[in-house]
């Protein structure tokens, strides 16, 4: 795992939006993955500047949603497909149905198929070469609330009081905020060929620690990144306050090698 201390979320906007731009640039049809959520906010401004200076173009990319709600109407605008195009998509130049998420539409068990096929969806696709993530108060990632499996594939699942509230701020009272997800599972994140979490405050210190330092555990869905080949955390001083070799990850970024890249 690499740890990446940044002065901001506008300096970790450019650095993962710098990465981005560098794999669609190397592997025309790249396949991203997208979290919603504040944190990833600033990588979209990102791309959204990049591809305005015509220097980053999206469009024979494709892209795959962490999760989305279920039971809010289709036009909501907190739906997490209504999030991504607003943030992202009408910034750039992805094609006619190369973004998508979990289909909610279904009721009841069909839900399952709909998981399934979103499973299917993304291996026809080649999988994901990069998926961006945030990190819950609570250390989950995606909707895998504490006490997901670590091999866990794309599901439904039931939210926690905790997540409802933190997300309340988006809706007109935490009422109004669904109970139930479609999120890939833990296992389905981990077969992403590069995982870059993005943390930012100072609430999110103590999770951060626990993904980065802690012990693997379904009770931290965000541990799973340390059995990931390839993940790196991008986080600034407040989140990573409660990093105890924080002196040693900014020793060796400061000196890594130019050819490495993210
Ligand atoms: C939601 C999303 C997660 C996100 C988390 C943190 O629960 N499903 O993907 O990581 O919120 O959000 P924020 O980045 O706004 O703190």
């Amino acid at each position: 795992m690499e740890v990446v201390i940044v002065a901001g979320a506008d300096a970790a906007g450019r650095l993962v939006g710098g990465a981005i731009a560098d794999l669609v640039g190397r592997r025309p049809g790249a396949v991203l993955g997208l979290a919603t959520g504040s944190s990833p906010l600033p990588v979209y401004a990102d791309l959204a500047r990049r591809h305005a200076a015509g220097e980053l173009s999206l469009g024979s990319a494709r892209a795959f949603l962490l999760d989305e709600y279920v039971g809010l109407p289709p036009d909501h605008p907190q739906r997490y497909r209504a999030f991504i195009a607003r943030e992202l998509e009408r910034h750039v130049d992805f094609a006619p149905g190369a973004v998508q998420g979990p289909d909610v539409r279904a009721d009841g068990p069909a839900l399952l198929d709909a998981c399934a096929a979103y499973e299917a969806a993304i291996a026809a696709a080649g999988g994901i070469d990069l998926q961006l993530l945030g990190v819950g108060s609570d250390g989950h990632i995606g909707f895998n609330e504490p006490g997901s499996s670590l091999a866990s594939r794309t599901r439904p699942k039931t939210l926690t009081d905790s997540t409802r509230a933190d997300n309340a701020r988006f809706f007109a009272s935490v009422d109004q905020v669904p109970r139930h997800v479609l999120t890939q599972g833990v296992g389905t994140i981990l077969e992403a060929r590069h995982l870059v979490l993005l943390a930012f405050g100072a609430a999110k210190a103590a999770a951060v620690a626990q993904a980065v330092e802690g012990p693997v555990t379904a009770m931290v869905p965000a541990t799973a990144l340390q059995l990931h080949p390839h993940a790196t955390v991008v986080v600034d001083e407040a989140a990573a306050a409660g990093l105890a070799l924080a002196e040693y990850y900014r020793e060796t970024w400061a000196h890594k090698p130019d050819w490495q890249g993210l």
